[in-house]
């Protein structure tokens, strides 16, 4: 076939043209990787040498013609240019924005309480979520028969090895204590897990801050300096402390703390259970038991501890009244903070 005839031929074939499928197999007719234009170039190199370069020029015309015959049809078919689906899509309409994300309200308080301590010179170390017994437990001085220790009251993993969810932060006290010398200010956020029945103030998975101070000559006021401070510097400059006499195996002696209430200044409400106290944390002097566990000297060292519920803290902190909204991920609670 001459290139007159093919001319012809598409000219033709054109007119009868209108479908967008019917226009892409013209176009592979001619344009495909096997299409006439294909093949006429292919015959190039056969042609007498003085013929080569008319020929070639011929086809390149040829293969513009048939584009430009393409997009004008396409066009005419769809109403735009070859790439436009114009009936899908509407290229003037506002994009959609990406929305940023931020951080959880937990992570929040938990980044405002360790930067508080990290300011007075705390460091910020965190522990594993799966524990040995010896670091839950034992090395705590938390003796064999305590309820705690309990299969019921402790999430065991399988094994011999007696693995198991940490109960509480305290265990990287043993972690630290067994690496580092004194003189140490650590603080410890993570999350906690105990075999919790699920309700508007438990759940079987929350967060703690742990926070302990080793070195000679720590006293119990130096437990109680540093928890005003922080809870001066979370809760506002008002806001009252108490430390009520507590046990803990850990530490001798304990003590819970309160904060008065932020709802009711005091004067006794339904969050408070018209006590006018809320309790934030457990805390005391480093029991001796301990540092012999870790290899400390206790008549060279003593030091106090702390734990606090993050849930709880920010529950105070927000105003909000169901400890499950934390962790149910629902959008239109999590944009609030
Ligand atoms: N680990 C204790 C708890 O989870 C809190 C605590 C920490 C108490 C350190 C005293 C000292 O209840």
């Amino acid at each position: 076939m001459d290139i007159e005839t093919i001319k012809a031929q598409i000219d033709s074939e054109i007119q009868n043209i209108n479908s967008t499928q019917n226009l892409e197999e013209f176009r592979l007719k001619y344009l495909g990787r096997k299409g006439i234009l294909a093949q006429l170039t292919s015959q190039i190199p056969l042609l007498p040498q003085e013929e080569r370069a008319l020929f070639g020029q011929q086809v390149n015309a040829l293969k513009n013609r048939i584009l430009s015959l393409v997009s004008e049809k396409q066009k005419s078919i769809t109403g735009g240019p070859i790439h436009r689906k114009a009936d899908i899509y509407d290229i003037s309409m506002p994009g959609i924005a990406q929305e940023l994300g931020r951080l959880h309200p937990i992570t929040q308080v938990i980044d405002e309480i360790c930067t508080i301590f990290n300011r007075m010179g705390f460091s910020i170390v965190e522990g594993p979520d799966i524990e040995t017994e010896f670091n839950n437990f034992t090395g705590l001085n938390i003796p064999l028969e305590h309820p705690s220790r309990d299969a019921f009251d402790t999430f065991y993993l399988k094994g011999k090895d007696k693995l198991l969810l940490r109960s509480h932060t305290s265990p990287v006290q043993i972690r630290v204590m067994k690496s580092r010398k004194p003189p140490l200010a650590i603080v410890v956020p993570g999350r906690v897990y105990r075999p919790d029945a699920t309700d508007a103030s438990h759940s079987f998975m929350f967060h703690q801050i742990e926070g302990f101070m080793v070195s000679e000559n720590i006293r119990f006021s130096d437990l109680k300096g540093v928890l005003e401070l922080v809870a001066r510097a979370v809760f506002g400059k008002d806001i009252k402390m108490r430390f009520r006499p507590h046990f803990f195996p850990f530490t001798e002696p304990s003590a819970e703390v309160d904060i008065s209430c932020i709802i009711c200044k005091g004067k006794g409400c339904s969050v408070c259970g018209r006590k006018g106290w809320l309790e934030i944390l457990g805390s005391g002097m480093i029991h001796p038991n301990v540092f012999k566990h870790v290899g400390y000297d206790p008549k060279k060292y003593t030091g106090f501890a702390f734990g606090m519920g993050i849930e709880r803290i920010a529950m105070l902190k927000f105003g909000i009244d169901d400890i499950r909204l934390f962790f149910e991920n629902d959008l239109r609670f999590l944009k609030q903070f």
